[in-house]
């Protein structure tokens, strides 16, 4: 009797140490926490393509220029001897010389000849007197260019 409870007894001290084994697992074997999923990167946006060429902006019309009103008479025209005899006075002195009309309204008071020499042209066609006077002088003959207002008909 004594001999089964010895060999019972050291089943059981068996049984014991298999199990001791089993249920303390060395830190190693004992299951790690599985790793976080690194995020797939995101893929690269795909460029959308540029929509096709559209018309460009409807840009505003610029307005055409108005050419400027004036009354001020262009060396373009041309004026009858009537008309360069409406203007007779100090108050609006043509004349007509060497086939060209010129308006000498501004100039009676700064001639250095005096006003007289001038408003004796206003009117008229003051070439034989111009060019008695100061015929073929450059100085003269280009002051007189800068009244010339158009060409005589
Ligand atoms: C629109 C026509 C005329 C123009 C543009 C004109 C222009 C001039 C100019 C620029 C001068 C100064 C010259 C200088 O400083 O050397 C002058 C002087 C003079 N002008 Fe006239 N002139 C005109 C008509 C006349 C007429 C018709 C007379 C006489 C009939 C006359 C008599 C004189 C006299 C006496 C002088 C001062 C002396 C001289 O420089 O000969 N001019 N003129």
């Amino acid at each position: 009797m004594k001999k089964i409870l010895l060999s019972f007894a050291s089943v059981l001290i068996l049984v014991g140490a298999g199990c001791a084994s089993t249920t303390t697992l060395p830190p190693a074997a004992q299951e790690q926490p599985a790793p976080a999923p690194t995020p797939e990167p995101a893929p690269e946006p795909t460029p959308t393509p540029e929509p096709p060429c559209c018309p460009p902006p409807e840009t505003e019309t610029e307005p055409e220029p108005t050419p400027p009103v004036s009354d001020e008479p262009t060396g373009a025209k041309t004026y009858t001897m009537a008309e360069v005899a409406a203007h007779a006075g100090a108050a609006s002195c043509w004349s007509a010389i060497n086939g060209s009309v010129y308006d000498l309204t501004s100039w009676i008071g700064k001639h250095p000849g005096g006003e007289s020499a001038i408003l004796s042209l206003c009117g008229r066609d003051g070439s034989a007197t111009f060019n008695n006077q100061h015929g073929g002088s450059a100085l003269q003959e280009n002051r007189l260019a800068s009244f010339k207002i158009g060409a005589l008909k």
